[in-house]
């Protein structure tokens, strides 16, 4: 399941909705923490991988992650392909993507972002933050039946490969 909002309510609803405690989050954008809180409460039995590229993240989270020791925070741009490639090496197991990278951000980064993670993590659950994302959906239809139910485009994530990561 692939979901898109551009309210922060409802990226957080979308949160509630769709976490369990034992699945592994990875949630790219979480600045100070606002909402890798509520993930922590909501997947206690097991990990939050949160990412941001901001300074301003750094004592906050890692302050945080004191509290909630179910926190993996790491500064770093996930624009960066190989960073995604050592975390998609060493983690097979995550569950629930989130990508909030900033609700404006320009629409055809966060896809990117969203693209390559997910094709790369095959989550049964994404959760997408962003107003341009959310106009392009509710805009558009299609009448072909071309369709994913996990949290990755099961139409193209397996042509993904390591030297195509830009
Ligand atoms: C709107 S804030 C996220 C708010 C958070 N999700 C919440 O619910 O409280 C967007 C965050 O995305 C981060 N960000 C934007 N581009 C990024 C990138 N390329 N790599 C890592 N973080 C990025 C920003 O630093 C910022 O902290």
């Amino acid at each position: 399941m692939i979901s898109i909002s551009y309210d922060r309510r409802q990226y957080q609803e979308d949160m509630i909705d769709n976490i369990e405690s034992f699945d592994n989050v990875v949630e790219l954008g979480c600045h100070v923490g606002t909402s890798t809180k509520i993930i922590s409460r909501l997947c206690q039995d097991a990990t939050v991988y949160a990412f941001d590229n901001s300074p301003e993240s750094v004592d906050a989270m890692n302050n945080l992650g004191i509290e909630y020791k179910n926190i993996i925070f790491e500064c770093m741009d996930v624009r960066d392909k190989d960073v995604l490639y050592d975390f998609a090496k060493s983690h097979t197991d995550i569950d629930v993507l989130c990508i909030d990278l900033g609700g404006g951000y320009h629409p055809d980064t966060v896809f990117k972002v969203f693209y390559l993670w997910s094709s790369f993590l095959k989550p049964k659950v994404t959760l997408i933050r962003n107003r341009g994302l959310a106009d392009f959906v509710n805009s558009s239809k299609s009448i072909e039946k071309i369709f994913s139910s996990d949290g990755y485009l099961s139409s193209c994530a397996y042509d993904v490969i390591p030297d195509e990561l830009k």
